[in-house]
């Protein structure tokens, strides 16, 4: 398989849909859809009406009929609901998941990819985030079914994934091990994924193995990967700290600057001579969205650059067009400027990992609208799993009602400016949730700095721009030794 220049980072939730990942893959490079509570935007779709009918489309050629006519029947509603009803929720995501969620992960995994790739040759990967265990198997396995060509699996040490990605080829049984809170020696808790007892009686033919590529931010974390991972490494993404989303949290002790973000240094930056002599091809990902950076990776010997904020704000990306359009007007210049609208928050995520966040007008990033929110957790993606006293397991999230946090043992200091990023990054994509107590849930961007360089893609008046712009802004420049 010839390897992509350029790959459209996974943006979760729903930034980097089918889309958008179609998008890119027509131009020849990587598209990357996102796996994380895939779930959910599946079927909010779904409660929407299915506009265009892809949905139902892509279920047509889903293996199980039984389980997509359960599924239609559960969620679809002809013609959508209102804008004020409640959307209904699957069963939280959890380690020893109901059958019915099982299936449901592997569908929405499976139609997600299947549109991104219908009717072309394109490559297309899947992204997860290893912090989100409890979806993640079903998830694969669906992609694998619709033939996903990569996946890609960021913030955490994903070294039980190659394993399982060779197991689900043959339809065969799957485990990882539980990251836990907390936890002591002794405690091993699997979250398991068995393709043919949630799908009996299926005749599968052999699936095809796609190419696993960890997103690491060290050379350590490449090395670990390589020598201790169950199974082959086929490449690395290194991000760095200015890359949208989740950043590694710097080494060491925790500092923070005058403005209240942690401080990188030095040693946070990947050994790119180590990782150059791993022999894997990699990608360079973090503020290398444009034709300067992109030639600087290459003259470095990567294969070339993951690119997500530049994706973010194109026409193709999953956010609603509305928040696209203010956050392009007011970095391109059309409108008035904020000043460092990028924030590194060391709190706002739940995983405890710094998160990027636009300074947006009337989303959460100002307090009086996060403070407005109604604390609740109803999604639980990003709950933390702990064993407890009678060894059962327990869910908790810093971002729930602080009351609850603490009877699960939880300390109130790690709930402060704590944020629902389940529900708010739902919102971002237009499927945020109308709460039965009339709350309805706020979006929270993230992007990373390179939102300030927006305006090389825009053309000049305009307030938007598109996938296929931005690959050929990105590859203008490429020096004749460079181009394919
Ligand atoms: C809106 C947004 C959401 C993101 N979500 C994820 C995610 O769910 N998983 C992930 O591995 N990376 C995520 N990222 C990181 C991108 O995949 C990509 O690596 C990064 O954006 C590259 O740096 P850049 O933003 O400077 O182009 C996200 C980035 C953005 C801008």
């Amino acid at each position: 398989m010839a390897l992509p220049m350029i790959i459209q980072g996974g943006m979760g939730i729903g930034v980097s849909d089918w889309r958008l990942a179609r998008a890119v893959s027509l131009q020849g490079e990587l598209g990357v859809v996102s796996g994380t509570g895939i779930n959910c935007v599946f079927i909010r779709r779904l409660q929407l009406g299915d506009v265009g009918g892809h949905v139902r489309r892509a279920l047509a050629h889903f293996v199980d009929h039984t389980t997509v006519e359960k599924i239609l029947k559960t969620y679809f509603v002809e013609g959508g609901i209102d804008d004020v009803t409640h959307f209904k929720l699957s069963s939280v995501a959890q380690v020893h998941a109901p059958i019915a969620l099982q299936r449901l992960n592997v569908v929405a995994g499976f139609v997600e990819v299947f549109l991104a790739k219908e009717a072309h040759n394109g490559l297309v990967g899947i992204n997860l985030l290893e912090k989100l265990q409890t979806s993640n198997l079903p998830t694969l396995y669906g992609a694998m079914l619709a033939g996903v060509d990569a996946v890609l699996i960021g913030a955490g040490v994903p070294r039980e994934m190659p394993g399982v990605i060779e197991l689900f080829t043959n339809h065969d049984d799957a485990s990882v091990k539980a990251n836990l809170t907390c936890a002591d020696a002794t405690s091993d808790v699997k979250i398991t994924f068995r393709p043919r007892a949630v799908f009996p009686g299926l005749d599968l033919p052999r699936l095809k193995s796609p190419l696993f590529f960890p997103i690491i931010s060290s050379l350590t974390l490449a090395q670990h990967l390589v020598q201790r991972s169950t199974g082959k490494v086929d490449g690395f993404v290194v991000e760095g700290a200015l890359a949208g989303g989740h950043n590694a949290p710097p080494r060491g002790q925790l500092k923070l600057s005058e403005r209240g973000e942690p401080i990188y240094g030095v040693k946070d930056q990947a050994d790119l001579t180590g990782i150059r002599e791993l022999g894997l091809p990699f990608w360079l990902a973090g503020s290398y969205g444009s034709p300067d950076r992109l030639n600087e990776a290459l003259s470095l010997g990567a294969n070339g650059i993951q690119v997500g904020t530049a994706f973010a704000f194109c026409d193709e990306s999953g956010i609603t067009k509305s928040l696209r359009q203010r956050v392009i007007r007011s970095w391109t210049g059309l409108d008035s400027l904020v000043a460092e609208p990028v924030f590194t928050d060391p709190l706002a995520s739940p995983t405890g990992f710094p998160f990027k966040v636009v300074k947006l007008p009337d989303t959460l990033s100002e307090k009086p609208i996060y403070e407005a929110r109604p604390r609740k957790c109803d999604l639980g993606y990003l709950r933390q799993i702990l064993v407890g006293g009678d060894g059962k397991l327990v869910y908790r999230c810093p971002a729930e009602p602080v009351e609850d946090f603490v009877r699960k043992g939880g300390k109130v200091e790690d709930t402060v400016d704590r944020k629902c990023l389940c529900n708010a990054l739902l919102a971002n994509i237009g499927l945020g949730q109308r709460q039965d107590d009339g709350y309805h849930e706020q979006p929270l961007l993230t992007s990373g700095d390179d939102l300030l360089h927006l305006r090389q893609f825009v053309a000049p008046g305009a307030d938007h721009y598109s996938a296929k712009d931005v690959l050929g802004h990105l590859k203008s420049a490429l020096t004749e030794v460079h181009i394919p």
